[in-house]
């Protein structure tokens, strides 16, 4: 089998077993009694007085590939367990909303909220409560072949997203799960894959969004990831689950492992995951029996991993009410137009030569739709995320429902990259073309990276249809950023759509008709060569190669199932170093750092209208560390279109005793405009945006001087708001500052 056939299958094998699992909803399970106890705790202590030891253990692995064990002697149900950040994928389908990329690049929190408000919904629909995201590792490097499942290259952007989506998940009585817990940035041979990052790189940029989506937005979960940190496995490292996570951030939740990512027993346990998934293969009465009649593990260890699976479960109310909520739906029309408003918000603009877009209907008369991806339009990447949609709108059914009976929208096949004379001449006569290529969900997804060329040779096809006709959109599905240096000059318009869900088609033909405004905004910097992405010195393949894989891991799924213990045992002890020598300077702050020029720079997107943004003032001139900000701007639709716009603000450290980014985004709002209007818009600079980390004392620190305050509507598109002088910080902030 060769490595395509291979990921065919895989995509098949993950889409089936997808379809296969059946939550075994036992409506007359019963509920556990609490003996009259009022508080989680008692609950807790209720059902620990009454369980086995035996039972104890069990209920430190999983069942059924998607579920915490129940306990039938004590009327205790399964807790059922389903992926992920775009939708619930496990149990029949749901809907399949845009990939977290996408959510990501509408910047908007309260449209994230949405999503997973709805989400959730659809998880109590189906008996779900415990949501296996969101996905939080950050974009370090584009063939990552789950980028588009992640939110960024930026630890504040994505915290913050994360917070809105984790809070509202549990609002709705289902428990967030943050992953993959940690530097877990690419797939290729994510077993093996040992990141070497130091102290300081690690809370600044790999732990940070993590800590904002557990600290501030309360999430009850969190998942190890498969590779090694710093020479040891995620799933046993100490001091990220105990010193970090546990101590410094104050969690109380749930640990669990991602799927066969545990290779140890005592090392496990004593490290601090409380749940190995999907099953028991190394936490089981076997093996942790043997170490508590050795002595090595005690009762009270046991017992603090189950008190907190308890007590997560009962929080979330798990324990209390109906497997199925069947007041909630799933697939329901609200939720088809929730994804997508998601999906409009989340397109990204990249270029539009002399307004070639919108394409006004009335003004034009024929479009020819070209490339793969226009009728087979993917609606996520691949992998454990992918939600299988149904009846998704492809971008040619979108074109065709947007502008039918206006204007002639003809569909027009090409043999790689070369059209018949009959198409040519289609494609010649058109008022424009609209070529849709990129990704799938078979060559970008889980388990491989993908490569930094567009699939098949598309960059052919998008010049020859540039050729015949210079009037060409090239809309372009991935999940990170990819080779543009072949092809982008000949072409006037770049749309970047990423994975938009079930109404990607519809959200992109109204976009293109002019209907509705682009206002994305690219989550990470799109570079002009593969090389300057600072972590590609550090890649272990060249562009061109990292689609290989090794498929001797234990992700083979595609042969059965592969995971033996002695296997993962000796697995363990592999590994190769990536190392992430480019440190704090990751993303934009490299960029920035060394002058590189991107080819988009984070931040960046356009819109068919124009903003102004003026008279920024900063109302405080001196704070005391430990309190916050506050930046107002006013900001003026000067076109004549409606539009939405995303204020962005970074900080900039004046002087530091430390090398710091040039400067970092601290706070960003996304602001709709009618034409001429103008707005006055406030905004609050948290005062965790002036600290940095210090290695060597461990901990973050604060340092009392000038912080320049600069805001715009992108990276690379600021202007300065002034400075503020940072006193020296307060004793109460200190306290609390550790986290
Ligand atoms: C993925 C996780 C996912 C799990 C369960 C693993 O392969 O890495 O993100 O939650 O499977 O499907």
């Amino acid at each position: 089998m060769n490595s395509q056939e291979i990921k065919i299958l895989f995509a098949r094998t993950v889409a089936e077993e997808a379809r296969n699992v059946k939550p075994t909803v036992e409506a007359d399970a019963g509920l556990p009694d609490f003996d009259g106890a009022r508080t989680t705790a008692q609950k807790v202590e209720a059902l620990m007085s009454r369980l086995t030891r035996g039972e104890k253990i069990d209920l430190l692995s999983g069942i059924d590939n998607m579920a915490i064990k129940g306990v039938a002697r004590l009327s205790m149900p399964r807790v059922w367990n389903s992926d992920a950040t775009s939708g619930v994928r496990n149990f029949g389908m749901g809907t399949a909303f845009p990939a977290s990329i996408a959510l990501t690049a509408s910047w908007n929190r309260e449209l994230v909220g949405d999503i997973a408000g709805a989400i959730g919904d659809e998880c109590r629909a189906t008996g779900v409560s415990i949501l296996l995201g969101p996905g939080l590792n950050m974009y370090r490097v584009p063939t990552n072949g789950r980028n588009f499942e992640y939110m960024g290259e930026d630890p504040f952007l994505a915290g913050e997203m994360a917070v809105s989506y984790v809070k509202a998940v549990q609002g709705r009585g289902v428990m967030a799960t943050v992953k993959h817990f940690a530097c877990n940035n690419s797939e290729y041979d994510r077993h093996r894959m040992n990141s070497v990052v130091d102290e300081r790189t690690l809370h600044e940029i790999y732990l940070e969004a993590f800590r904002r989506a557990v600290v501030k937005g309360g999430a009850m979960a969190v998942m190890t990831s498969y590779n090694l940190i710093n020479g040891v496995r995620a799933s046993e490292n100490a001091y990220l689950l105990m010193d970090v996570l546990r101590g410094q951030w104050g969690f109380t939740g749930l640990i669990m492992s991602d799927w066969n990512a545990v290779y140890s027993v005592e090392d496990t346990i004593k490290g601090g995951l409380d749940l190995e998934m999907p099953g028991g293969r190394f936490l089981n009465r076997d093996t942790i029996g043997l170490l508590l009649r050795e002595g090595r593990l005690s009762e009270e260890d046991v017992d603090g991993h189950v008190r907190r699976i308890l007590g997560t479960v009962i929080e979330i109310g798990a324990y209390e009410r109906p497997v199925v909520d069947a007041s909630r739906q799933c697939r329901t029309k609200a939720h088809r137009l929730l994804a997508r408003r998601a999906a409009e918000e989340s397109v990204v603009l990249l270029k539009n030569e002399d307004d070639l877009l919108p394409l006004v209907p009335g003004r034009i008369r024929m479009i020819a739709v070209i490339g793969p991806n226009s009728r087979d339009t993917p609606t996520g990447g691949g992998g454990a995320s992918y939600v299988e949609a149904e009846d998704s709108v492809s971008i040619l059914e979108g074109l065709e429902r947007e502008f039918g009976g206006v204007v002639q929208v003809l569909h027009v096949e090409d043999a790689a990259g070369c059209f018949s004379e009959a198409d040519a001449s289609v494609i010649r006569k058109a008022d424009a073309v609209v070529a849709c290529v990129g990704y799938n969900h078979v060559i970008e997804s889980e388990c491989y990276d993908r490569s930094w060329r567009l699939p098949d040779a598309q960059e052919e096809l998008i010049r020859s249809a540039c050729r015949l006709n210079p009037r060409t959109v090239v809309v372009v599905n991935a999940g990170g950023d990819y080779e543009t240096e072949s092809w982008l000059k000949r072409v006037p318009v770049l749309l970047q759509i990423f994975y938009l869900g079930v109404e990607g088609g519809s959200a992109v033909a109204r976009i293109v008709s002019g209907r509705v405004n682009p206002s994305g905004k690219l989550p990470f910097t799109f570079a002009r060569q593969w090389r300057d992405h600072p972590a590609t010195g550090n890649y272990p393949k060249a562009p061109e190669n990292t689609t290989q894989v090794l498929f001797s891991g234990p992700d083979v799924r595609v042969n059965g199932d592969s995971y033996s213990i002695k296997k993962r045992m000796s697995l363990r002890q592999e590994k190769w170093d990536i190392r992430y020598a480019e440190g704090i300077f990751h993303g934009y702050r490299f960029f920035d750092a060394y002058g590189v020029q991107p080819l988009f720079p984070f931040g960046f997107g356009l819109s068919y209208t124009r903003f102004e943004l003026s008279h920024p003032e900063i109302k405080e001139k001196r704070v005391n560390a430990g309190e916050p900000v506050t930046l107002s701007i006013s900001m003026r639709n000067t076109g004549s279109r409606v539009g939405l716009e995303v204020v962005q603000v970074y900080v900039r450290d004046v002087q530091s005793r430390l090398p710091r980014p040039r400067h970092e985004l601290k706070q960003f709002a996304k602001v709709a405009l009618d034409p001429v209007e103008e707005k006055r818009i406030e905004l609050t600079i948290e005062p965790d945006a002036f600290r940095f980390y210090d290695a060597d004392e461990h901990r973050w620190v604060m340092e009392p001087g000038e912080f320049e305050i600069l805001v715009g509507t992108s990276s690379r598109a600021l202007q300065s708001a002034g400075t503020v002088e940072l006193g020296h910080a307060c004793a109460e902030y200190l306290k609390g500052a550790a986290s």
